[in-house]
């Protein structure tokens, strides 16, 4: 990976946002500060290009979705283990980690983690929370060139299966720097004796050209972000998972929340969504999701 992780801070704000608007358990944990500035703007912008633009799905289900699918693949796998990268504001460590027997490390950058503790103070829950013994916090930047395959897996929590998870990170690195990361996943799960991948990605050709309102929703996050934006490249959802495979995983299934909302019980079923997720395995007898 290339590309630094400090600008990208707002996003997990926006993210978070998404969770509290939804009612997910330990959203508000997270809320405050500028958060419901950052949502409603971006729903503004949002909901303007899908004024022009009416066939594009609602943002923030599509998050919705998106984090509700990944709570319960993980469920679904048993997970004792959980390494989430790039974890920005999620509420899902204090979920997993309710359960005494899970181990989560919550990875970001510094000043993401250093956000994260600040907002936990605040109340005697997220007090209580920043002293489990289960759920630890790492800040750290993925695209340090000294991060090396061993110094990423000494952060992974013990146990076992472990699942390392990335979402809403994948979006903004290129082509070469997705690769870099998903290969440092599978050499970790591999060390491991097998595991789990699980991330999201929705190729850039099955996304609508963005309208004039999406390429200004674009420039605006660029200013947020020190000018990182989503990055586009014409690989479409067999090309990654051919990929992933090439790399060493041994099977990979590519779920589109918005097929699955009834059957996965995700919230506002009914409502139209646009991801894709991926869950890429090292083999050793894991469930079947
Ligand atoms: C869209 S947010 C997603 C947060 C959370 N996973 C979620 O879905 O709610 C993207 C996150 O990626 C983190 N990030 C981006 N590049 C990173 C890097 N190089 N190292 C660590 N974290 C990074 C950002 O700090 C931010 O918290």
């Amino acid at each position: 990976m290339s590309q630094p992780g400090g600008g990208l801070g707002v996003t997990a704000i926006y993210t978070s946002q998404v969770a509290r608007w939804g009612g997910l358990a330990h959203a508000s944990l997270y809320d405050g500060g500028p958060g419901r500035v950052v949502f409603w703007l971006t729903s503004l912008f949002v909901g303007l290009g899908r004024l022009v633009q009416p066939g594009v799905p609602s943002l923030a289900v599509s998050i919705l979705h998106r984090q509700v699918l990944f709570d319960r693949i993980l469920e679904r796998l048993g997970a004792q283990a959980v390494m989430e990268l790039a974890a920005g504001l999620s509420r899902r460590g204090v979920l997993l980690s309710d359960d005494p027997r899970v181990q989560v490390v919550e990875l970001d950058v510094p000043e993401v983690v250093k956000l994260k503790e600040e907002l936990l103070a605040r109340s005697p829950q997220g007090r209580a929370v920043l002293e489990r013994g289960n759920l630890r916090r790492v800040g750290l930047d993925l695209g340090d060139p000294r991060l090396d395959d061993a110094a990423l897996a000494a952060q992974a929590p013990p146990g076992s299966p472990l699942v390392v998870t990335a979402e809403g990170l994948c979006m903004y690195l290129s082509a070469s720097a997705q690769r870099a990361l998903w290969s440092r996943v599978q050499a970790l799960l591999a060390a491991r004796g097998g595991g789990s991948f699980v991330f999201d990605l929705v190729p850039a050709v099955e996304q609508a050209p963005p309208g004039r309102v999406g390429r200004l929703l674009g420039r605006l996050m660029a200013a947020f972000t020190g000018g990182q934006g989503f990055v586009r490249d014409e690989r479409g959802r067999a090309d990654i998972v051919e990929e992933l495979r090439g790399l060493g995983f041994s099977s990979v299934e590519a779920i589109e929340p918005r097929l699955v909302a009834e059957e996965w019980a995700l919230p506002r079923p009914r409502e139209r969504s646009q991801q894709v997720v991926f869950l890429a395995r090292v083999e050793r007898g894991l469930q079947s999701v």
